[in-house]
């Protein structure tokens, strides 16, 4: 397999407390890796994505910051037990959230933890392109904003070129689409950048999209896990139907089981082969085959449930998390691949 996807032995170098429920992880990773980008941590029998704080242009090492999730197991155990020097596991850099080829404006909205992948992307955007960069970050309260005082020093360095407007829920109650509308003001052709809850990230898109944004101009990163509420499954099952459709030509196949189907998994290097199931993910299969795979959002973010197809083909419901070359490669989210050949046989590797 072409990616590495396995998990390394890393050493965190320090810890730096950003707020009362944040730190920054200063990794000994020297990775090559693309502003917006996030690695996963194994910790506490689970896998956790984190994406870097830090940008490869203008920072010599690689961060990444965590925020309490209050009740979550690995976001409290990371920020209540490593200490410095302590060696983590973790999965070289992955990820689309990334800056593209244009001179386009970028526009940022993220709330909360939100602001991670967008610091990223907006240190290597002043760092290396001409372009202007407008950040709105929404907290719940000034204490609860996340690099505030680095937001301020890169807005000191470029006066001309980045904008950072903080919305403090405390003050203005929660954002709304008409200051979502207001914040883009004539920046209509910029690329737009999301992250954050998803309430919060939902109302952007959909005001971006009302304001005459194209789908090709809002680039999302989601944190959230398979939790889905019943609109966002409602959505994602609309996907899906449409991702079968667009397999077969336009028709959506009755849901009859594929009498002669198979799908075949490798994992640990012994393969296990289950009849197909239709409207059944990858990953769900090899759970029916009574397997343990990889995973975790579940919901298309992650890439830790990755596997290679080496014969047959899938479709993704969601893909957030692998490139074009990655799905041309034949590599599959495979919580959200479902077979449209006959026959599949998908390995993970080891
Ligand atoms: C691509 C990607 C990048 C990410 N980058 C970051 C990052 O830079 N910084 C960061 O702090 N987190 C980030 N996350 C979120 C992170 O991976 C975890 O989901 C989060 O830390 C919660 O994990 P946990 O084990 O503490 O909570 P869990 O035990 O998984 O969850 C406990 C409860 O909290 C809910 N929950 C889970 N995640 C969230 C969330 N993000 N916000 C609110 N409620 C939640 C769950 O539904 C559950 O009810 C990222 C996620 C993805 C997929
Ligand atoms: S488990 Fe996160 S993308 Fe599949």
């Amino acid at each position: 397999m072409a990616r590495d996807h396995g998990f390394h032995p890393v050493r965190i170098t320090r810890i730096v407390a950003e707020t009362d429920d944040a730190r920054t992880f200063v990794l000994d990773a020297p990775w090559p890796y693309r502003a917006g980008q996030f690695v996963t941590f194994r910790a506490c029998g689970a896998l956790r994505s984190y994406s870097m704080s830090s940008s490869p242009d203008t920072d010599g090492e690689l961060m990444t910051t965590v925020k309490r999730v209050p009740g979550g197991l690995v976001s409290n155990w990371m920020l209540d037990n490593l200490v410095s020097g302590d060696v983590v596991e973790v999965t070289r850099p992955a990820g689309i959230f990334c800056l593209r080829e244009t001179s386009a404006p970028l526009v940022a909205f993220c709330g909360g933890s939100g602001v991670t992948p967008i610091l990223s992307l907006v240190k290597s955007a002043l760092a290396t392109t001409r372009r202007r960069v407008r950040v709105l970050l929404a907290n719940k309260d000034a204490d609860a904003i996340i690099f505030r005082s680095v937001l301020a020093e890169l807005a000191d360095r470029y006066p001309d070129r980045l904008e950072v407007h903080h919305h403090l829920d405390v003050l203005n109650g929660f954002v709304t689409a008409t200051q979502i509308r207001n914040f883009v003001n004539v920046d209509t052709h910029a690329d737009f950048y999301i992250c954050g809850p998803a309430p919060f990230m939902d109302l952007t898109e959909a005001a971006l999209r009302d304001h005459g944004a194209g789908a090709d101009q809002i680039l999302v990163e989601r944190f959230g896990s398979a939790d889905a509420s019943p609109a966002e499954q409602a959505e994602q099952d609309s996907l899906a139907a449409d991702a079968v459709a667009d397999a077969s030509g336009g028709a959506v196949p009755a849901a009859e089981p594929r009498e002669d189907g198979t799908v075949t998994i490798v994992l640990n290097g012994k393969k296990h082969t289950v009849p197909q199931h239709p409207g059944e993910t990858l990953l769900q299969s090899a759970r029916r085959a009574g397997l343990a795979p990889p995973f975790s959002c579940e919901a298309g973010n992650c890439a830790t449930c990755i596997a290679q197809i080496t014969a047959g083909e899938a479709k993704m419901r969601v893909n957030n998390a692998l490139d074009d070359d990655e799905v041309a490669e034949g590599l599959i989210l495979t919580c959200q691949g479902e077979p449209v050949s006959a026959d599949i046989t998908v390995v993970y590797e080891d």
